[in-house]
């Protein structure tokens, strides 16, 4: 195909998980209508794509480009048996219904022929007013607006059908919808891979099984095992697409893995039905056993894509894990609360496993998460406590001020008082 048959496209995003996604808009070249619905179909951050007809600054700019617009591409789709519809949409902004028709009217010269029809057009034009991203500094006029041809949504609604509110088995930690998508994307998964999480909450073993056949994915079931990430059981050449993570923090659910400070032997007698005993499992022993296991699995160009606790005001890149055997290609925070967060990293296998590399650690940079999260946030408690303390305090003192009479009042009120 040359490169004359590409058209303009406008890739129109949710404004929501925002560091998980392209700015706003985006306005690429592709090949086809095809290769839009393509990245429709798997996209879960795009609201729309367009074919873009116009693009400008100002409202007469953009009518004058719509009218550039060369009239056989347009003619397609103003046939009288087609019909239609103008939507307007304003991103940071809102409108009334007034203005909506009114701008829908601006574009009255089109040659539009078919009917109108609101619900399942053959054809539905969009005009989007882009007012930027400060909600608290709303311009007069938009920034950017775009008007073009809708081919194909996101796959947002697809976050609704995987509802924690609806599904049958949540736990704890269940992951947020929309980023379990995000996870899966991240990792390229497709069609008949073999991913592994090797951080499932321990709850009923069915619960996985359950819930992918309540969203008709049962048949992609492969199994739960029982066992203790520290210690893997696969066989070495066992290999994955992806692995998909989110280890436990130690705050929600206990990080521990087998074993024991004791040196004991179990008697035979007692083996079966032995439980074993739990150790304290560090994040930094976490993230190295997860590389390592990573390194060994993943086959050659497959993804680790996992989560990983900060604390902010402590955060810098250079403290993330790290091994030789991967390449961070993605770093996206998602803010937890006013002084941690947990940040999906998506990595990618370039090496196969040296020796040398079982030896290699995880950044010990990372450092105690645990003990940080209850440092900084004791420091954050005392922080508001102090804030609090010292509003009250001014707000007592000028209350004081204020009912402190003046030497002019208090000659008035003595002479009021004298008056009764
Ligand atoms: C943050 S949760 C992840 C939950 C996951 N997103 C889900 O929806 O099931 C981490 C889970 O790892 C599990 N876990 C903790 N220590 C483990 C270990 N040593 N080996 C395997 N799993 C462990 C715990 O059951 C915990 O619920």
């Amino acid at each position: 195909m040359t490169s004359a048959t590409w058209k303009k496209y406008l890739l129109w995003f949710a404004n929501e998980h925002v560091e998980f996604r392209l700015p706003p808009y985006w306005v690429v070249e592709l090949p086809s209508e095809k290769a839009v619905r393509q990245i429709a179909s798997r996209s879960i951050g795009l609201r729309c794509c367009l074919e873009l007809w116009a693009q400008a600054k100002t409202e007469e700019e953009l009518h004058m480009n719509v009218k550039a617009y060369p009239l056989e591409l347009m003619k397609p789709y103003f046939k009288p048996e087609l019909s239609f519809k103008i939507n307007v949409e304003t991103f940071c902004n809102r409108q009334t219904q007034a203005e909506k028709v009114a701008k829908i009217e601006s574009f009255s010269y089109l040659p539009l022929e078919g009917p109108v029809r609101l619900k399942d057009p053959d054809i539905c034009l969009q005009l989007i007013e882009y007012y930027g991203l400060d909600s608290n500094n709303i311009p007069e006029k938009p920034y950017e607006l775009f008007f073009g041809r809708w081919i194909a949504d996101g796959q947002r609604d697809v976050i609704t059908k995987l509802s924690l509110k609806t599904r049958k088995f949540i736990g704890n930690t269940s992951m947020d919808p929309q980023l379990s998508l995000y996870m899966a994307n991240q990792a390229l998964v497709q069609n008949g891979d073999l991913v592994l999480d090797p951080f499932k909450e321990r709850d009923k073993d069915e619960s996985v099984h359950s819930n992918m056949q309540q969203y008709g994915r049962g048949s992609h079931y492969l199994d739960v095992i029982v066992a203790d990430a520290a210690l893997p059981l696969w066989r070495s050449t066992f290999k994955l697409d992806s692995i998909i993570t989110d280890p436990p923090y130690g705050i929600r659910e206990a990080t521990e893995r087998i074993g024991t400070t004791k040196n004991y032997q179990i008697s035979d007698h007692h083996l079966l039905g032995h439980i074993p005993s739990k150790v304290e499992y560090g994040l930094q022993q976490i993230y190295h056993d997860l590389f390592r296991f990573a390194a060994q699995h993943l086959k050659m160009g497959g993804r680790l894509v996992c989560w990983v606790p900060v604390v902010r005001d402590d955060y810098s890149e250079d403290k993330l894990p790290t091994h030789p055997c991967f390449q961070l290609l993605a770093n996206s925070e998602q803010v937890l609360t006013t002084y941690t967060s947990r940040r999906l990293l998506t990595l990618e296998k370039i090496q196969e496993p040296h020796e040398e590399y079982s030896r290699t650690e995880a950044n010990t940079l990372m450092g105690d998460f645990r003990a940080k999260f209850f440092r900084y946030g004791e420091e954050h408690r005392k922080q508001r406590k102090l804030r609090k303390a010292l509003a009250r305090e001014a707000y007592l003192q000028s209350a004081a001020q204020r009912e402190e009479p003046t030497d002019g009042e208090s000659q008035d009120r003595d002479s009021s008082s004298s008056e009764r």
